[in-house]
């Protein structure tokens, strides 16, 4: 993406644009989950972490350090390799998953590349002119040979932290620590490889613009580079989460928003580019099943708190926005707060 002229599908509206001054967060909770701390207060850190930042990093959490190492050796292969060669593994309105480098968040160009890979293979979603299911499957490349293994061997582990943490919110919103379970039987869970290039206009542009992530949970891998932001609940101000070496960032998506009836909420964050140093980054998020009505968990509503939000299918939010990236669309992506109860 070496751009010699500006392109201004990158440039963020001034409001948007980083800061270049950096708050680093020393905020965001650190957990160790398999630390000195008792399940109880374990539960209570954790539930304190969602409530106060949507956001935390975990350590020791039992996702073995070789398997990372390796999926993010054969990412920064991948990525190393000729445009031609990754273009051979380019998503289009069909195969939705694949690599590509043209992701808009709100409309603004992401600067970045990224390869999408689904847990299930194939994962089944709803027609996109209605009726029906269709399956979307997963576009492996011949380079590097053992990207495929990598990624399958690594989303077995991230699937196990997954639902340790999702046990864990369970129990701090006062559920049985099985109660998400359910829901995630046809998962439509996907692992992005994400690739930031430099950058020579980092004042202007941004890797991610701001956006919440659309699922349930969240379970980041990031380098040592650094530049993902968070936007800290109390004040609005924008938050570096400091690389922490082997350590996950977990965050609450809008799913649990929605589940939980805003007693969590998911939490806007972005990323900084920088013009000296690429930086890799692997979200797993975790999704529901496609045909998953979305809406506040009955044991967490009643008269004097009723549900904030209406139904709405899973799967069809999901495939909207998916659609939606694609290119660039003058009118706003779909969003939860569309789904909103006014007050
Ligand atoms: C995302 C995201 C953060 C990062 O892909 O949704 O927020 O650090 N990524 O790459
Ligand atoms: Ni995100």
């Amino acid at each position: 993406m070496g751009l010699e002229v500006i392109d201004e599908a990158f440039v963020q509206a001034p409001e948007h644009r980083p800061k270049l001054t950096i708050t680093e967060a020393e905020g965001i909770p650190l957990i160790d989950l398999s630390g000195g701390l008792t399940d109880d207060e374990l539960v209570t850190e954790i539930g304190k972490a969602c409530k106060q930042w949507g956001f935390f990093q975990v350590v020791n959490h039992g996702v073995p350090a070789e398997k990372r190492r390796r999926i993010e050796a054969a990412a920064r292969e991948f990525f190393a390799l000729l445009s031609e060669e990754k273009k051979k593994v380019r998503r289009n309105e069909v195969r939705v998953l694949g690599y590509y480098d043209t992701e808009h968040t709100k409309n603004v160009r992401d600067w970045k590349e990224v390869f999408d890979f689904s847990v299930e293979d194939p994962v089944l979603v709803p027609r996109n002119d209605g009726d029906g299911v269709q399956k979307w499957f997963n576009q492996w490349p011949d380079k590097p040979a053992d990207l495929r293994e990598a990624c399958e061997e690594y989303v077995k582990e991230v699937q196990k932290l997954c639902e340790k943490l999702m046990g864990l919110i369970a129990l701090s919103l006062g559920l049985p620590a099985n109660r998400f379970n359910g829901f995630f039987i046809d998962q439509t869970s996907f692992v992005r490889l994400n690739h930031y290039p430099p950058c020579p206009i980092p004042h202007l542009a941004l890797g991610v613009g701001r956006h919440k992530d659309a699922g349930a949970l969240t379970v980041l891998a990031q380098d040592d580079v650094g530049g993902l932001e968070v936007k800290r609940k109390t004040d609005g101000e924008w938050i570096r989460v400091k690389p922490t070496p082997n350590a996950f960032i977990i965050n609450v998506g809008d799913i649990i928003q929605v589940w939980s009836n805003e007693r969590y909420e998911s939490v806007e964050h972005r990323v900084m580019v920088n013009s000296e140093r690429e930086r890799f980054s692997i979200p797993f998020f975790l999704n529901p099943a496609h045909y998953t009505m979305v809406k506040p968990l009955e044991e967490l509503t009643d008269e004097q708190n009723p549900a904030k939000y209406r139904a709405y299918n899973w799967g069809k939010f999901f495939t909207t926005r998916k659609g939606s990236n694609f290119r660039k669309l003058n009118v706003e992506n779909i969003q939860i707060h569309h789904f909103r109860v006014s007050e």
